[in-house]
């Protein structure tokens, strides 16, 4: 089944503390967005890639996509203020298709496996998102007081990427601004339309390049996965 993905890439560098576009920082020897860029390239279900960018950043963005033959790259669309909002302009560029996957552009280690059974999930149900189990045990509290113990079985972590029928996630994106709502995730959009979304299981590899600490986490699965044969 194949997909188009969309890949919101105009953050700022702020919780990375690095004073610029946190994805322009290089895992090894290449910026971070281009090894999530690599895992869509090769995977021969994946028809187009769309990226929200900052205006300032397209050009440096498109030589970089240019150097590593990204040639799957459709289209870039104008970054926002909001995530939300970077996504949403990319839905609204992208032209009509099956299956969108959004994912972040911070997230490089997603594995393939994920991604197939997501789209799948997708064309089936509409909507579909990548979790893993909470590990920790979570609490509540109230100025430093627990009140409550939370059953962590029936907690999720949840990721990108995140799956939709089109037609599904471009009217929850539009019902949204509509009504001023501001998510974190896409899946809240699908969610107060009262459309089930469904979740799969993902890897704890697929981890978010937020903070600094993250990069040396980032550096260990990059060589686990080149030595598994995976890049
Ligand atoms: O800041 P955070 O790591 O949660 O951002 C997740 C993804 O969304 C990143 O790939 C980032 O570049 C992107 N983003 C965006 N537009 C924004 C904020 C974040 O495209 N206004």
């Amino acid at each position: 089944m194949n997909y188009t993905v969309v890949l919101p890439a105009a953050g700022s560098g702020k919780r990375m503390k690095a004073n610029k576009n946190k994805l322009l920082l290089e895992l090894f020897d290449k910026p971070i967005f281009l090894y999530t860029l690599e895992v869509f390239q090769q995977d021969p279900a994946c028809e187009a890639i769309w990226l929200a960018v900052k205006e300032e950043e397209r050009q440096i963005i498109d030589q970089y996509v240019t150097k590593y033959k990204i040639t799957k790259v459709h289209g870039y669309a104008d970054g926002g203020m909001e995530r939300q909002d970077s996504v949403r302009a990319c839905l609204e560029a992208i032209p009509p298709c099956g299956v969108v996957l959004v994912h972040d552009a911070a997230r490089p280690f997603i594995s393939q496996d994920v991604i197939t059974r997501l789209v799948e999930t997708a064309k089936a149900c509409g909507a579909a998102i990548a979790a893993v189990p909470v590990k920790d045990t979570i609490k509540k509290a109230d100025n430093g007081i627990i009140t409550e113990t939370v059953d962590r079985n029936a907690l999720w972590m949840v990721q990108t990427p995140q799956a939709f029928t089109y037609e599904l996630i471009l009217k929850a994106a539009k019902a949204a601004v509509e009504d001023g709502f501001l998510g974190t995730d896409e899946a809240m959009l699908v969610e107060r339309l009262n459309h089930p979304v469904q979740i799969v299981e993902s890897t704890y590899e697929n981890v978010k390049m937020t903070t600094p600490e993250d990069l040396i986490y980032g550096k260990a699965i990059l060589e686990s996965q080149i030595q598994e044969g995976q890049r």
